[in-house]
């Protein structure tokens, strides 16, 4: 499988930091370009503090960190501490990060960054409430078709809403940019609640972690476990779902999902069901797909290569 140039756009609770280290971890699939940080789970200052907490902790402190958008589009933020604490880190207490954010706003640097390079090089992995890849969009119209391919940890079909009845949050916080970027035209694949949900930190596999005995290892055993609390209290689960670590485990190993070509859009007019990602499964009003959207994990396969890369940092 050709390397890949990534950028990663995050809103660091412990499930994003594990993707973008897994991705460190593997410098023969994937180089990635840069970290960019915005306002989701917890505010802008501590999403990007604990990105570079957890650079500093998988001593990757070369990978630059550019921070972005401090609110959504249009809207205010919503952020989600009741998950993942009031650091957004909660669980494990790791070091004031002495690494400086990299100069520049992440939107431009996106833009930067892909257009410096050929069509067709680089994927943007996000994490996130999708507002950062939106200004990014809007600032360079020829983006979209410049880039390999877009991959989003989000939204949910017949899974439902994790933070609405009918949205699921990174989808929820920005729904415009969320409208924004599935409308760009560029090659789009979505791993949403239905396949996530499936992923879930039970205690076998976080011992499985634990076990593996590395500075990193030892951290984010303690940091998903704190970070599951609220899933398995809400759901009745056994473990939380490890959300986003599933976008770089697909670009690393496709083949541990399945899914399908379908047309999404995201609901924009209704107050009950904003941030809805309308999935046309079945292909019912005959529009052209816009995005794979991918419904199943292996999850043994999926936490096998989360352990196994985690362990190498
Ligand atoms: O709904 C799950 C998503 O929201 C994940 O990206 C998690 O980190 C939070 O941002
Ligand atoms: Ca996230």
């Amino acid at each position: 499988m050709p390397r890949r140039s990534v950028i990663i756009d995050t809103d660091p609770s412990p499930d994003d930091a594990v993707a973008f280290l897994m991705a460190l971890a593997s410098p023969e699939e994937l180089d990635v370009l840069a970290i960019t940080t915005v306002a989701g789970n917890v505010p802008l200052p501590l999403t990007s503090k604990n990105a570079r907490k957890a650079l500093e902790l998988a001593k990757r402190t070369a990978t630059p960190v550019y921070a972005g958008a401090a609110a959504p589009l249009v809207r205010k933020l919503i952020t989600a501490e009741y998950v993942h604490g009031r650091t957004g880190f909660d669980g494990y207490d790791l070091p004031e990060p002495a690494m400086p954010l990299a100069e520049g706003f992440a939107p431009e640097v996106i833009v930067e960054l892909a257009m410096q390079r050929s069509p067709g090089e680089v994927t943007l992995c996000c994490l996130a409430p999708l507002t950062n890849i939106a200004l990014a969009l809007s600032k360079e119209p020829r983006l979209a078709s410049h880039l390999r391919e877009i991959v989003i940890m989000g939204g949910a079909f017949s899974e439902g809403g994790n933070i609405t009845p009918a949205a699921e949050f990174n989808i929820f916080v920005d729904p415009e940019a969320a409208a924004r970027v599935l409308g760009c035209g560029a090659p789009i694949t979505m791993i949403p609640l239905d396949c996530t949900h499936q992923a879930l930190t039970a205690p076998a596999r976080l011992d499985k972690l634990r076990a593996c005995g590395t500075p990193v290892t030892e951290a984010f055993y303690h940091l998903l476990k704190f970070n599951k609390i609220f899933d398995e209290t809400k759901y009745g689960w056994v473990g939380g779902p490890l959300h986003d670590a599933t976008v770089i485990a697909y670009l690393l190993a496709p083949g541990l999902f399945a899914g399908r070509e379908v047309h999404v859009s995201v609901e924009l007019g209704s107050a009950q069901t904003l941030g809805m990602t309308v999935v046309d499964w079945w292909s019912v009003l005959g529009k052209p797909p816009n995005v794979q959207f991918l419904r199943s994990v292996n999850a043994d396969g999926y936490f096998d290569l989360v352990i196994e890369r985690l362990a190498r940092l």
